[in-house]
């Protein structure tokens, strides 16, 4: 299983998958050293020996990606530090002045943030879609926002405080004949949902590597369709080591949104976390993970005083307690327990009007990679411990 072998740091009950992944496949250390130490080179400059090593490493990270999505260009996929940049670059990239945008009320505020300051500066006009109280969309409700002149639709896979996953292709399938493009917004499911750019007419997919990707922290994807790649503009310039004798940033994928170098150490370590994930198979790990999932759902809905807020499809769960704040049982399982989670708002400004939680904020709970039932078996019994010492019931 992959993240199966724990670090040998310290004893310790990870739940924050949410936020990184941890710990990654040893493969993913070992190459970071490996290309650290022996290496070393930039990638896309130099033609010695070390810089083509370096560049064939991140040529077969971008394969292993496209492979991942299914995009059918690994040329159309860029990299970037993490999950917000990549999303920056795509938002920047395609709209203009005034355009129409729909979003939802999941979104993190890695997208939210650039699309208001584009409502505030750049005149977009912003439709935001509602959630249900467990963080669902509905596509109908995107539908009925839709105008002739819509440039975007942007919405995540899943929401990062309740683990809702979204019907993609419901969404992609109302957007396949119009001018209007899909941006997903895939930080909580790659590397742990299948996910298909064509079947699921995704024109920008954005994710860190950093999380179900097996990647280190330091690492982001943006990939996009023909389509979208003929529509994005570069809104970070500089040195590509290509057409340098021209003051233009280069037109096309991936120059176009790759301005100087690239951290090919951790590209190093992600292209070999997707390696160990691409030869696990795919459905006993659907299969581990819906089975972590459910076991989080019962052992979080059997407390008392404690509301337990789940799409279900993921496991993330989010708490709310009727007479605790969640930063203090955050602290307690941490200090008491050695079990790690997060508690407030998790960077998602709108949905917690949605869900009631707007006031503290959730105790976030997220496995992933690794998670066992065992774990969340001692989650249950630390939340139980901690409820009848607050009396809660
Ligand atoms: C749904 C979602 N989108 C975007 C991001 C931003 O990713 P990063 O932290 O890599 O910038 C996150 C991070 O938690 C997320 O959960």
């Amino acid at each position: 299983m992959i993240g199966a072998q724990a670090s040998e740091t310290r004893q310790r009950i990870y739940l924050d998958h949410a936020a990184t992944g941890w710990p990654k496949p040893p493969a993913v250390y070992d190459a970071m050293d490996r290309f650290g130490r022996q290496v070393g080179a930039s990638a896309g400059r130099g033609a010695y020996r070390s810089a083509s090593i370096a560049d064939e490493i991140v040529a077969s990270c971008r394969r292993r990606l496209a492979r991942l999505i299914n995009n059918p260009s690994p040329q159309t996929i860029a990299f970037f530090s993490n999950g917000t940049t990549a999303l920056n670059a795509a938002v920047f990239g395609v709209l203009g002045d005034g355009d129409h945008v729909i979003t939802t009320a999941i979104e993190h505020n890695s997208l939210l943030r650039p699309l208001h300051w584009l409502v505030q500066h750049r005149g977009i006009q912003l439709d935001v879609v509602p959630c249900d109280d467990s963080g669902r969309i509905d596509p109908a409700a995107i539908a009925e926002r839709l105008r002739p002149a819509t440039r975007l639709v942007a919405i995540s896979h899943a929401s990062n405080v309740t683990g809702a996953v979204q019907d993609l292709t419901a969404i992609g399938d109302l957007l396949r004949s119009r001018n209007t493009l899909l941006l997903c917004d895939a930080a909580q499911t790659l590397g742990y949902l299948p996910i298909d750019m064509q079947s699921s007419a995704i024109d920008i997919l954005a994710a860190p590597g950093h999380k179900g990707a097996c990647g280190p922290l330091g690492t982001g994807l943006l990939a996009l369709s023909n389509k979208a790649a003929a529509q994005m503009r570069p809104t970070i310039f500089g040195g590509t080591g290509s057409i340098s004798q021209q003051l233009d940033m280069p037109s096309t994928m991936p120059g176009m949104l790759e301005a100087g170098n690239l951290n090919v150490t951790a590209i190093a370590g992600w292209d070999a976390g997707l390696g160990v994930l691409a030869g696990e198979d795919l459905l006993a790990r659907l299969d581990d993970q819906k089975r972590i999932a459910l076991q989080l759902r019962q052992v979080t809905s059997e407390l008392e005083g404690v509301r337990s807020i789940t799409g279900g499809d993921l496991p993330i769960v989010s708490l709310v307690f009727d007479a605790v704040d969640v930063a203090m049982v955050a602290t307690l399982l941490d200090t008491e327990f050695g079990i790690e989670v997060r508690s407030g708002l998790h960077c998602a400004a709108l949905i917690h009007d949605f869900l009631g939680t707007a006031t503290q904020g959730t105790l976030r709970i997220s496995g992933g990679h690794g998670t066992t039932l065992d774990e969340i078996d001692q989650l249950g019994e630390a939340l139980q411990e901690i409820a009848t010492e607050l009396q809660l019931g």
